[in-house]
């Protein structure tokens, strides 16, 4: 007969639910861990272009945007970064390191999924796959109804992840749960999304489609120096990305198109030349992004016969250019959700529930979301594994 009572069900097998499964599992733990979707950790598959950019050599708690900015360092430090690369040494998978101490596997995404479900086949974790939760209800112990039956345990942890990508199973469920128990929430929206415009800038900006380039780009007291990218629907690359987490509807972006350049010494130095400023110009910038940004007057104009107000409106073109876009690609193509289940709700040291003992929520559904690099997966994680570790306790 299928085993229907556990120490512990965890909801969702992504990278928090399967690294709390087996984490927990490993210290003596009887784990459940129920999935709607036909195969666990798809998102993992996907992740870093199919290499799994799995955790960032750097990551603090600078790295993350939450209500309460120091919520995620209790679990970073438990299990930090610096563990989980050990872990992947341990394993012998092949990675590399890409700029701003991003890791990726050298092989597939599949090496890090097969890591995390090493210990869980190991120490016989029960893996459940397409499994539609219909209800939840709390006595002495957790009953959680599925289309496959009743289960129940002392310990439940939601680990269903943020709303993005819904094609890919992604739901709001652990928010409802949240919800059902009384828990605080903070409103969610879509993270690491591009941007996208109407009307007559939308316009402007296709006719640049597929150019990239280094930019910085601010909004909110927030930069970041990255590439853009222009795209038919707007602006995306790791710049936007950034950038989007940070960004609220009605808000304007200031783009810096030449980061590494000082406009006005660059005229000064060849002012001697019979040069125009577009073609000076034109060796940093595409010529299309060129014509879009400066009017004819300005492009032609010899760089001896510039003057100071004409400079200053070159800068500000090209250094300062405000745009307000009208919304995002949405949860459709968003990397990560920014908000969810309210730190203010939950122990910084073993993710529990303050208001519901036993109830735990890890990874992305709660109010802790990483900058692009490898960060989410690290919180993933590292609230993953100080649940299993509590909860084990
Ligand atoms: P995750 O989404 O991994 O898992 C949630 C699980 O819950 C899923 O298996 C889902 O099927 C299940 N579930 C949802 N609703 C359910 C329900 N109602 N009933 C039962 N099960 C349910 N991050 C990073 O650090 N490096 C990277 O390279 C990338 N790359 C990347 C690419 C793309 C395209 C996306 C969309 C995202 C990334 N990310 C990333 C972000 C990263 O994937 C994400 O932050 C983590 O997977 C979050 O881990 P969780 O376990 O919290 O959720």
């Amino acid at each position: 007969m299928q085993e229907r009572a556990f120490d512990l069900i965890i909801i969702g097998a992504g990278a928090a639910g399967l690294m709390c499964a087996g984490t927990a599992a490993e210290r003596g733990q009887r784990v459940l861990l129920l999935d709607h979707a036909d195969r666990v950790g798809k998102k993992i598959l996907i992740s870093g272009g199919g290499r799994c950019n799995f955790t960032n050599r750097f990551a603090t708690a600078a790295n993350y945007i939450s209500q309460n900015p120091h919520f995620c360092k209790s679990a970073l430090a438990r299990f930090s970064a610096h563990d989980f690369i050990q872990w992947v040494e341990h394993t012998g998978i092949p990675y590399h390191e890409r700029k701003h101490g991003q890791l990726f596997c050298d092989r597939s995404a599949r090496d890090i999924l097969d890591m995390l479900l090493a210990p869980c086949q190991q120490h016989d974790v029960t893996i459940a796959p397409q499994n539609q939760i219909t209800a939840i209800n709390k006595d002495e112990q957790f009953h959680v109804m599925t289309t496959a039956g009743e289960y129940t345990a002392k310990h439940l942890v939601i680990a269903t992840g943020g709303a993005s990508i819904p094609k890919m199973g992604a739901t709001s469920f652990g928010l409802k749960i949240a919800e059902q128990f009384g828990l605080a929430i903070v409103p969610p929206r879509p993270g690491l999304v591009p941007f996208t415009f109407t009307g007559h800038e939308k316009e402007n900006l296709r006719a640049l489609a597929g150019i990239s380039l280094e930019v910085e780009v601010h909004c909110n007291n927030h930069i970041f120096r990255e590439a853009m990218l222009f795209t038919h629907r707007g602006l995306s690359g790791p710049a936007m990305l950034q950038i989007s987490s940070y960004w609220q509807p009605g808000d304007s972006l200031t783009i810096n198109l030449l980061p590494a350049i000082n406009i006005a010494d660059l005229i000064d130095e060849k002012r001697h030349t019979q040069l125009q400023l577009a073609t000076l110009l034109g060796e940093h910038l595409p010529r299309r992004l060129l014509h879009l940004r400066l009017p004819l007057s300005l492009r032609e104009q010899p760089l001896a016969q510039l003057n100071k107000q004409q400079i200053h409106e070159t800068i500000q073109r090209l250094q300062v250019w405000n745009l307000k876009p009208n919304g995002s690609e949405g949860y459709r193509t968003a990397e990560v959700t920014v908000g969810g289940v309210s730190t203010a709700e939950l122990s910084s040291k073993s993710m529990e529930s303050k208001r519901i003992s036993n109830l735990y929520f890890i990874g992305e559904v709660v109010d802790v979301t990483g900058q692009l690099g490898g960060f989410n997966f690290q919180w993933a994680w590292s609230s993953g594994y100080a649940a299993a570790v509590a909860i084990s306790e």
